[in-house]
């Protein structure tokens, strides 16, 4: 396209004029891409300058930088006039009501598992313990061996659990192998408890589930002895129950204890007397018990010198109590009109 003066100044005009009545800013900028973009009118002009004959480029190309330069101030000034129009009016066409009271806002809140874990936390807290979390997908080592559970022994049926890829990982049974792990990384004094999801292959009923809630307690040091763990249970149930509570502890076994005990806290429906939703009066709440010299071992530490006691709760089984659910599965299915009663 080759163009001259006149054609210049016939384009310079009809812009000039299409500016000074721009309704708004996209308006504008449509202009100045027409104008002054890649493909422009008056680009294509300033191009075109190098095609005309020698003696007329110098005058022509002048003329179109003028007009180039001139078409952008006349944008930058009609952007300005319709910026302070804007402002001016705005009081009048944009404005908000303060004084309006806001519906309100349903707020959420926290899932009941949650609000049971916050409380054993801050238990636990009170007698120095730490928080200390571990893998949920474990190697057998740490959620079996080192905690004396050999491959054929007959806890590992009572625990059948989820593998992952063969015989090397699986989803932990229980929150036992998290002791291991802190053993092995931390020297004693050792006061810890470790909540979090373990999985086992158990049909779903009212108080099973494949998926629930565990938290380990661990302490190691010298000279612990089942008295203090007797204690600290008879504590952490009085905390989370009542202090009317009374505690049974019973014998028990586990592979990774020794001894072990089972613990449970009177029923708070019917007093102890035995009721529908209690055995005889009792609801076992955990199990615990001395740790194996050979675990203390196998996290690292000499039995010699030192001892320790470990327990492992349901928190599941500790919220349905706590808040008299009926039903385990009540707390993963994430139905509102179950949860919004907490
Ligand atoms: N890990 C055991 C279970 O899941 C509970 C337990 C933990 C028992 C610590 C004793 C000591 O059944």
């Amino acid at each position: 396209m080759s163009v001259n003066v006149g054609d210049l100044d016939a384009i310079a005009a009809e812009i000039r004029q299409r500016i000074s009545v721009a309704a708004d800013q996209l308006a504008l900028e449509q202009l100045r891409i027409e104008a002054l973009g890649k493909k422009g009118r008056l680009t294509a002009a300033l191009r075109s300058v190098g095609a005309l004959p020698p003696e007329q480029r110098a005058a022509a190309g002048a003329r179109a930088n003028a007009l180039k330069t001139e078409v952008e101030t006349l944008l930058t000034e009609r952007a300005r006039q319709l910026q302070t129009a804007r402002l001016e009016t705005l009081g009048d066409r944009e404005w908000v009501d303060v004084s309006v009271v806001p519906g309100a806002v349903r707020r959420g809140h926290l899932h009941p598992l949650t609000l049971v874990l916050r409380e054993v936390k801050a238990i636990f807290s009170r007698l120095g313990y730490e928080v200390a979390l571990g893998p949920q997908l474990e190697d057998e080592f740490h959620n079996f061996e080192a905690l004396n559970i050999p491959a054929e022994h007959p806890a590992r049926d009572t625990m059948d659990s989820f593998y992952v890829e063969g015989q090397r990982w699986l989803l932990r049974t229980h929150t036992s192998p998290v002791q291991i792990r802190y053993m092995q990384s931390h020297k004693p004094p050792i006061r810890i408890i470790a909540p979090g999801a373990v999985y086992r292959r158990d049909a779903t009923d009212p108080s099973h589930g494949s998926q629930f809630y565990q938290f380990e307690g661990l302490v190691v040091d010298h000279d612990i002895r089942l008295s203090d763990l007797k204690g600290t249970i008879e504590y952490f149930a009085r905390s989370l129950f009542g202090a009317d509570r009374r505690i049974r502890i019973a014998g028990d076994h586990f592979p990774f204890t020794e001894p072990s005990i089972g613990a449970a806290v009177s029923c708070g429906l019917c007093g102890g007397k035995g009721c529908r939703s209690c055995k005889a009066g009792w609801l076992e709440i955990l199990g615990a018990g001395m740790v194996h010299p050979q675990v203390l071992r196998n996290g690292g530490i000499d039995p010699a010198h030192y001892s320790g006691f470990a327990f492992g709760a349901g928190l599941d089984r500790l919220a349905m109590l706590r808040y008299n659910v009926s039903d385990l599965r009540l707390f993963l299915e994430n139905d509102v009109r179950f949860l919004r009663q907490f």
